[in-house]
């Protein structure tokens, strides 16, 4: 990668080196090539130690959803918090920021969804959802029902209970036997399916086979099915039509609570608050986290339906779970500010007002025969990337690995944009802009995609013409 290096990247970077153990990240590698040390942010932008400026085309992990140009006024209403009460537990007491935002919330959400149980991030809010869901089993005299039903690729964290739901086998090998006896399903990549050209029956094989998951696993066994409205890792999934309220039917049909896990998707990256607003459909549970501060605290909240708070509201049995900072008076505060936020400046609005363009913008790259399909909803998008477009003839997977790894992030960084070259299941490159991004930086990533995608489709091809 050809990022400058000043003095001081070289010292931090040293440093970074000795002492970090970084993200899913190949140490081998990044021990003889520079990266980015990521030093300010401004809008839609952030600046390394040496000046570099980035498009932030991923949100930082999808949720820096306000960008990065409100610090400082959510940094008061975390100084005013802090004066006032830097930390109270919501363990049988509460705090007036957590009631206050715990309605925000409630009130936002999907009419049914009423309660709020805050946590400090997204693989809690899932554990949260798993444990909540199993007691309502066991209050409800089912204490039999243990096993979960997820999609296959999806990440819904990596903690050992949301990791027995993450259906990316690299990730759990390691830590196998999982806590969670969990089933995998297909998720809803319809490009390249048999089915890709009649929604309607490509809808009905996925839940015919969730059915038959369902009847293999023990209809009175399965505890949840848990899926995101868009799934993320596979590339910007979206539903066919009808997915989300079949899956419904067919679950509480069986007795099995749905968790709609919208770490990624709730508050504001499909357009809309929550996922079920975009599809019209209410879980019975919705895991959150990210967006909920836009990243400006380390904070995520689970909503669940008012007939499943019920038998713990009535007091039928006490919900045995806790954390320290679940409900941190200063995250309520930071939360509180972002989604006052994200209503004054009408962010919702400009996604969806931008959405059209930015999918059209995208389509555009098709003409590059590496881009097989462009995919997703809101500012939430994926290209995926094949060998020929027009055949739709998989990548090789080293070849994939080369392009994905060593060519295009790369290519991509230099030209100042971060977003992420994603193999988790087919090669896909993954756009996630902060929802503030107007045209004009939807144009820069367009561009700056089309610049560095042209390049790697011609090194591609040569690459193949070699002996
Ligand atoms: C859908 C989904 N669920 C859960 C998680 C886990 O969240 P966290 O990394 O905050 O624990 C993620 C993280 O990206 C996610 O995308």
């Amino acid at each position: 990668m050809s990022i400058s290096t000043s003095s001081r990247t070289d010292e931090l970077l040293s440093l970074a080196r000795k002492r970090l153990i970084l993200n899913f990240a190949d140490h081998g590698a990044l021990a003889s090539t520079p990266f980015p040390v990521i030093d300010r942010g401004e809008g839609c932008y952030v600046i390394d130690t040496d000046g570099k400026r980035y498009i932030d085309g991923i949100s930082g992990l999808f949720c820096s959803n306000l960008g990065h140009s409100h610090g400082r006024e959510l940094g008061a209403a975390a100084a005013a918090q802090m004066d006032r009460l830097p930390f109270s537990t919501l363990w049988s007491y509460a705090h007036p920021k957590a009631i206050e935002l715990a309605d925000k919330v409630a009130t936002l959400a999907p009419d049914g969804i009423e309660h709020v149980f805050f946590t400090s991030g997204g693989s809690e809010s899932v554990e949260a959802a798993w444990k909540l869901a199993r007691q309502y089993h066991a209050l409800n005299g089912e204490p039999q029902r243990r096993k979960a039903i997820a999609r296959k690729v999806a990440y819904h964290g990596t903690s050992l209970g949301a990791l027995s739901f993450t259906g990316i086998p690299p990730y759990r090998h390691p830590f196998e036997p999982l806590a969670v006896p969990t089933h995998h399903v297909s998720n809803t990549r319809r490009y390249g399916h048999p089915l890709a050209a009649d929604e309607t029956a490509f809808t009905a094989s996925l839940v015919s086979e969730l059915e038959e998951a369902i009847e293999f696993e023990g209809p009175d066994q399965v505890a949840i099915f848990i899926a995101e409205p868009v799934q993320n890792a596979g590339g910007a999934l979206p539903p066919p039509a009808g997915y989300w309220q079949a899956v419904i039917e067919v679950c509480h049909r069986h007795g099995i609570l749905v968790v709609s896990d919208e770490v990624i998707c709730a508050y504001g990256r499909l357009g809309e608050w929550f996922g079920g607003d975009r599809y019209d459909y209410v879980p019975d549970l919705i895991s959150t986290a990210k967006g909920l501060t836009s990243a400006h605290f380390s904070m995520g909240a689970l909503l669940v339906h008012e007939r499943v708070a019920q038998p713990f509201l009535q007091g039928r049995g006490m919900y045995a779970h806790g954390i320290t900072f679940g409900g941190h008076p200063v995250g309520c505060a930071v939360a509180l500010a972002n989604l006052h936020i994200l209503e004054r400046e009408a962010v919702l609005e400009n996604v969806r007002a931008n959405e059209t363009y930015f999918r059209e913008s995208l389509e555009r790259l098709r003409a590059i025969p590496l881009v097989g399909d462009v995919r997703g909803a809101g500012y939430f998008w994926s290209l995926e990337l094949v060998a020929d477009a027009q055949s739709g003839a998989a990548l090789p997977a080293d070849d994939c690995d080369w392009l994905l790894k060593e060519l295009l992030s790369d290519a991509l960084l230099d030209r100042g944009l971060i977003c992420r070259t994603d193999d988790r299941g087919d090669p896909c490159v993954q756009l996630a802009p902060p929802l503030v991004a107007d045209r004009g930086v939807l144009d820069e990533i367009v561009s700056i995609l089309e610049a560095s995608l042209t390049e790697a489709d011609a090194a591609y091809r040569n690459r193949a013409r070699q002996p």
